[in-house]
């Protein structure tokens, strides 16, 4: 597949409104996407699990409209106008308009809820625009009736990634590959694949408890982040790393290597967060309670034997991943020992989930 392939045959059907409604996944990275080329091509592959309970719903509206010189939408959060979301919308928009080309036949009402609090510190940009651009696949299906499932989600996909480009793994589950590697098939710069490989029991139903480190803004985005990556003097070094650690994960996953795989998933958060200290401007984006959450998880471990590991995404939350089978023993430990260094205890509750949703067919 390649980009124009995305580009649709002049359509046939006429629509004048309509409705849909989406709920779409965060994911949470095991291999990390950090540094991108133009286009939100990613400069190496990275591997997600999906969430289940963190999730965006969005519901899009739509109907004809007489001038069809530019974009017309309103954006929501939780029934509340959001014109500081509009820009953001508005490049994604222009980004896809080649591809989805009704996008300036219509005025849109996009009303959208995320189930976790906006002021978590939880990025809601992936299952934000992985809900919405299912929304925007759907008016497309209604236009050219014989699209394929596949087809779907891959466009999907191709579309979420030009919006954010985590977003292109929050489409399916439970884990996902997005950009190309040589040992993965079917593997795309341009959209999410589910991993195509055998997965060993032990990571079926893995855990995620998220802890509220800060649920301030960040101080940093991670766009700003990604080009920092350009003219970075590890940038080569971590893309090589990170195939190769893609590499290593197939085998983890194979085998049920727990330890193998807690040693893969903490370098790479850690990692992710050398890259952004040795980026010239530098930066830090996690607070002293994220380390002291670290330590404790290493305590933890090293005084159990437990298989209780973390990862971090571009901010100082604490992603604290666990198999089934320690559920109940993680969970005490995460009220008893950790749950003090989050701003105001607050904490999420998550697992692996299987993807996106169809709502409302109208
Ligand atoms: O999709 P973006 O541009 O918000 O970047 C996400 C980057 C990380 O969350 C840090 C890593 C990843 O692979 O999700």
């Amino acid at each position: 597949m390649n980009e124009t392939d995305f580009i649709p045959k002049p359509y046939l059907n006429h629509i004048e409104s309509g409705d849909f409604t989406w709920s779409s996944p965060s994911n949470i990275a095991l291999v990390k996407y950090w540094g991108k080329k133009q286009d939100q091509i990613p400069e190496n592959p990275s591997i997600s699990f999906t969430l289940d309970y963190c999730k965006t719903t969005t519901k899009l509206s739509f109907s004809k409209k007489e001038n069809k010189e530019a974009f017309s939408f309103d954006v929501f959060l939780d029934n509340e106008k959001k014109d500081d979301f509009k820009p953001k919308i508005e490049t994604f928009f222009k980004r896809i308009e080649i591809y989805l080309p009704f996008l300036k036949d219509f005025h849109f009402k996009i009303e959208t809820s995320n189930s976790f609090p906006h002021s978590s510190g939880i990025a809601s940009s992936a299952s934000g625009m992985s809900a919405l651009a299912l929304c925007l696949m759907s008016i497309e299906k209604e236009f050219v009736e014989n699209i394929s499932d596949e087809f779907f989600i891959q466009k999907a996909s191709f579309l979420a990634r030009l919006g954010s480009g985590s977003a292109c793994r929050s489409l399916e589950g439970d884990l996902v590959v997005w950009g190309k590697h040589d040992e993965i098939d079917g593997s795309s710069d341009l959209f999410g694949v589910k991993y195509p490989f055998e997965v060993h029991q032990s990571f079926k139903n893995y855990h995620d408890t998220i802890l509220l480190v800060d649920k301030g803004e960040k101080q940093v985005s991670s766009s700003v982040g990604h080009n920092l990556m350009y003219g970075h003097p590890f940038a080569q070094q971590r893309f090589e790393q990170a195939n190769k650690n893609l590499s290593s994960i197939k085998s983890i996953l194979k085998s049920g290597d727990l330890n193998a795989f807690i040693g893969l998933v903490e370098s790479e958060a850690l990692t992710l967060h050398a890259m952004m200290m040795t980026s010239m401007p530098y930066f830090i984006l996690m607070k002293p309670n994220t380390l002291e959450i670290i330590n404790k998880i290493w305590s933890f471990r090293e005084s159990t034997g437990s298989k209780v590991c973390f990862t971090l995404d571009a901010g100082a939350n604490v992603h604290v991943l666990y198999p089934e089978n320690e559920a109940v023993s993680v969970l005490k430990f995460i009220k008893n020992e950790l749950v003090i260094f989050c701003q105001k205890g607050e904490y999420i509750n998550d697992k692996i989930g299987f993807g996106a949703q169809l709502i409302k067919v109208e």
